[in-house]
């Protein structure tokens, strides 16, 4: 066992073969510099933990990652293993146009835009915005989702067709409130000229409420309702309120884009200016 001296959280990263300490030093390196409050535990393994090995796994109070040969690092949890799988969107992200992606109508950013993703979660919606030509700033509040984003980035970086991309990408491991805090503190310009929300859902609110049917909840979005809840009404309102705040002076259209399950009611209650709309979501925009 191995481990690096921090204050933080322990999380037991499991992996499979010796060659991989040089790229697991890079990855404590990261979390370092991200300010992450996260100590890895090594545990080196034979083979990947079997389904019935990662039930017995997630019993345990300390969260369990693993790194597979190929440094694609994944949160082991009761609905099995989880990781942002990048790679998987290829297809999506290359032909990524205002045609085919409401977040992009919706957005309506152009390749000089900023763009705050406030919300990252699994950073996929991210990297649609990034797909434009823009450039992302992802915000993640909880730990462990950084870390899965942070590892992701650095995994895609080292992949030539996905370096130019990975570069337009900036994480923080922090929430929308701490960032507008530090943002004024330092005096800085509020810089964006899109700020996109996408917090949790209700479990059930992705269901239609007359047929009872609707967008299955995938398995990264179970996971991730065990660890991260939906906000109240005030947070509603906060959240909202602090997207507003972050964006930019200029005359450049400016906007909040905030993600719903297509029946959900709106944020914060608040009546957008516009929305976007498929079967199962809906993109509501807060022109400023
Ligand atoms: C529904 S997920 C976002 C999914 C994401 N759009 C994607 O494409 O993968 C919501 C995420 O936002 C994060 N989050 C919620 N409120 C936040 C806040 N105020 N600041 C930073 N992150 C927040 C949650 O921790 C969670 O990971």
């Amino acid at each position: 066992m191995l481990g690096q001296e921090n204050d933080g959280l322990n999380y037991r990263l499991n992996y499979a073969e010796v060659s991989q300490k040089t790229y697991i030093d890079e990855l404590i390196a990261l979390i370092s510099n991200h300010q992450l409050p996260i100590t890895f535990v090594l545990n080196k393994i034979a083979k990947k933990p079997s389904q019935k090995q990662q039930a017995a796994l997630t019993a345990d109070t300390t969260p369990n990652l693993w790194l597979d040969k190929n440094n694609k690092l994944a949160w082991l949890t009761p609905q099995g293993e989880v990781t942002p799988s990048w790679d998987k969107l290829q297809k999506r992200v290359v032909t990524a146009g205002r045609k085919s992606e409401l977040l992009l109508q919706a957005a309506k950013i152009t390749k000089d835009s900023y763009v705050l993703d406030a919300t990252a979660g699994f950073g996929h919606d991210a990297l649609i915005l990034a797909s434009s030509g823009t450039r992302v700033t992802l915000l993640e509040q909880l730990p462990m989702m950084a870390l899965l984003l942070i590892a992701e980035q650095f995994r895609m970086s080292q992949e030539s067709n996905w370096q130019k991309l990975m570069g337009r990408l900036q994480i923080f491991g922090t929430d929308l409130q701490t960032f507008c805090q530090n943002q004024s503190s330092e005096n800085n310009q509020a810089p964006f000229d899109v700020v996109y929300l996408d917090p949790m859902f209700p479990e059930d609110s992705y269901l239609d409420a007359k047929s009872g049917r609707g967008a299955q909840v995938n398995k990264r979005m179970q996971a991730l309702h065990h660890i991260a809840v939906p906000p109240t009404l005030s947070e509603e309102s906060e959240l909202l309120a602090n997207a507003k705040a972050l964006l930019t002076h200029s005359d450049k259209a400016r906007r909040v884009i905030v993600k719903r399950p297509k029946q959900a009611p709106f944020l914060a209650k608040l009546t957008p200016d516009d929305s976007w709309q498929n079967d199962a979501v809906r993109f509501d925009a807060y022109f400023v």
